[in-house]
């Protein structure tokens, strides 16, 4: 099976892409991972644009979720919400509809106490909106990110690596159901 991972922020040594990376690493055998790319490059939503015709980034990012058979982020909070970033590219799928029924799961990792839980309660109503599974074992706050990764970028909390775990299971189980 094949999960795509995107990570919220476009920050060049960002600690959710760093993590993003680092639980790509722990993926079994039989689950293939792609970290998504195209964040940056999708214009501003607007329904205007969101035609028969629409621009060729946001296609890339619609086939790369109608082709995943489950879809991870993670994302930072920035003023108590998700990156807008983020959100746009989760709004160029409203129409598309290609979250749908798609098992995903929703992670938010923050330098601070509270990990982003503001982002991460928006992040999980915008997954609800567009109709999305959202996995159980895929809804994950990790505050202090900075201690719960090294400087090559490997998860140095067991706990965590045993949640990211758990994760990949749902993930499997998810699609036998
Ligand atoms: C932040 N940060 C932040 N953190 C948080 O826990 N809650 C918040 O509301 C905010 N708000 C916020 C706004 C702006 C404009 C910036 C630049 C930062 C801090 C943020 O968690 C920190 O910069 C992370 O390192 C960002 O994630 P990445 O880029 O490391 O993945």
């Amino acid at each position: 099976m094949k999960i795509l991972v995107i990570s919220g922020s476009l920050r060049a040594s960002s600690s959710n892409t760093r993590l993003a990376k680092a639980i790509m690493d722990l993926a079994p055998a039989g689950i293939e991972t792609q970290l998504y790319q195209g964040l940056g490059d999708l214009p501003h939503f607007t329904p205007d644009l969101d035609g028969d015709d629409p621009p060729v980034s946001v296609v890339a990012l619609r086939q790369q979720i109608q082709t995943a058979d489950g879809v991870l982020i993670c994302t930072p909070e920035y003023a108590f919400g998700v990156p807008g970033t983020l959100k746009n590219a989760l709004d160029w799928t409203v129409s598309s509809g290609d979250f749908s029924e798609k098992p995903v799961a929703a992670i938010s990792a923050s330098p601070l106490w509270g990990g982003g839980d503001k982002a991460h309660a928006s992040l999980l109503l915008t997954l609800t909106a567009l109709g999305t599974h959202i996995l159980e074992e895929g809804k994950i706050i990790i505050p202090m990110i900075n201690k719960k990764l090294d400087a090559e970028g490997n998860i140095v909390d067991s706990i965590l690596v045993e949640n990211f775990k758990a994760l990949f299971n749902a993930f499997q189980r998810s699609t036998t159901l």
